[in-house]
């Protein structure tokens, strides 16, 4: 188990509940199964969760098997997004990164189906990979000198399939109407004749919308874990939600530990879990590294 700082999540609504059992650690990625993990957790601890779950599409984890049966696959997911639900605070954010395989698309659509009992889909944002834009298209803008093809992405070995340049991030919330910090990941207008021209416009940063662009670095070695997210998706979700000091983020299913290191960055706490040790190793690694505090 990896450990930053050891302060126990409070048992405030845990009478009956796995009594004598004792909570995950906050700002700690911990060698469980996730179910089991936040089965330990009081309810309406957490304020974030950011998470990326298998996606059941055949990929070679350490120690995962990501090749289940549908049915067994999507009754798991429900199970995940219940305990999930339960640990969730009323007014918190769960943000469900999920993408599918070009022979099966269906996937995320039928993950989400799963949350769909128990949560509201507020809004469903579009997290791009790669983009190809060309200069005829944007108009005079100053800087696009040609067009761009910009990002990385895996190429499909197929003339039926597209290449897969996009996922889902799936924004649940328990009431639908919880409030975002939208200007937290907001963009400077392009037309700043609009800055007082609109009664909200007061300063420089307009709603960024639901389409994301966030690359992966390029690495040169081979990739350390076959299906990352970058750290600057979690910590979107975390800013677009709103943070202070004292903000929990959970994310059930941590990999190298991208999710926490977003919280490092951004100073507040986490918890994770993670059934992989190599992968926990390499998350220790990772944390060292993140700068605390931007
Ligand atoms: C899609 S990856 C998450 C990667 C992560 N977002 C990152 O950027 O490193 C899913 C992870 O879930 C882990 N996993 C699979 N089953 C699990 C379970 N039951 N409980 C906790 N973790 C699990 C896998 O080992 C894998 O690392």
């Amino acid at each position: 188990m990896l450990m930053y700082e050891v302060r126990p999540i409070l048992y405030a609504t845990m009478q009956g509940r796995d009594e004598g059992m004792q909570a995950p650690a906050l700002n700690a990625i911990h060698a469980c199964d996730c179910i089991a993990g936040m089965k330990r957790m009081a309810d309406g601890s957490v304020d974030i969760i950011v998470t990326s779950p298998p996606y059941n599409i055949g990929k070679e984890y350490a120690t995962h098997n990501d090749r289940m049966p549908r049915e067994q696959y999507l009754a798991w997911m429900g199970d995940v997004a219940g305990e999930a639900r339960r640990v969730l605070k009323d007014d918190g954010s769960f943000f469900l990164n999920i993408g599918g395989k070009p022979s099966d698309p269906w996937i995320p659509f039928d993950v989400m189906q799963e949350f769909r009992n128990r949560f509201a889909l507020q809004n469903v944002i579009h997290w791009i990979k790669s983009i190809a834009i060309q200069k005829a298209d944007v108009g005079r803008y100053e800087g696009m000198c040609g067009d761009i093809a910009v990002g990385h992405y895996q190429p499909v070995n197929s003339q039926r399939y597209l290449s897969q340049c996009h996922e889902h991030i799936f924004h649940f919330t328990k009431s639908g109407d919880v409030q975002l910090d939208k200007t937290g990941i907001g963009v400077p207008y392009q037309d700043k004749s609009n800055i007082g021209r609109w009664k909200k416009a007061t300063v420089d940063l307009r709603d960024r919308g639901n389409v994301w662009f966030i690359p992966y670095s390029t690495i040169r070695s081979s990739r350390p874990h076959p299906t990352t997210f970058p750290v600057k998706l979690p910590e979107m979700c975390i800013r677009l939600h709103g943070f202070s000091g004292s903000t929990v983020v959970l994310d059930p299913f941590m990999g190298i530990g991208s999710t926490a290191c977003a919280a490092r960055r951004l100073g507040i706490s986490f918890i994770g879990f993670e059934i992989d040790a190599g992968y926990r190793a390499i998350a220790e690694e990772q944390l060292k590294m993140a700068d605390p505090g931007i």
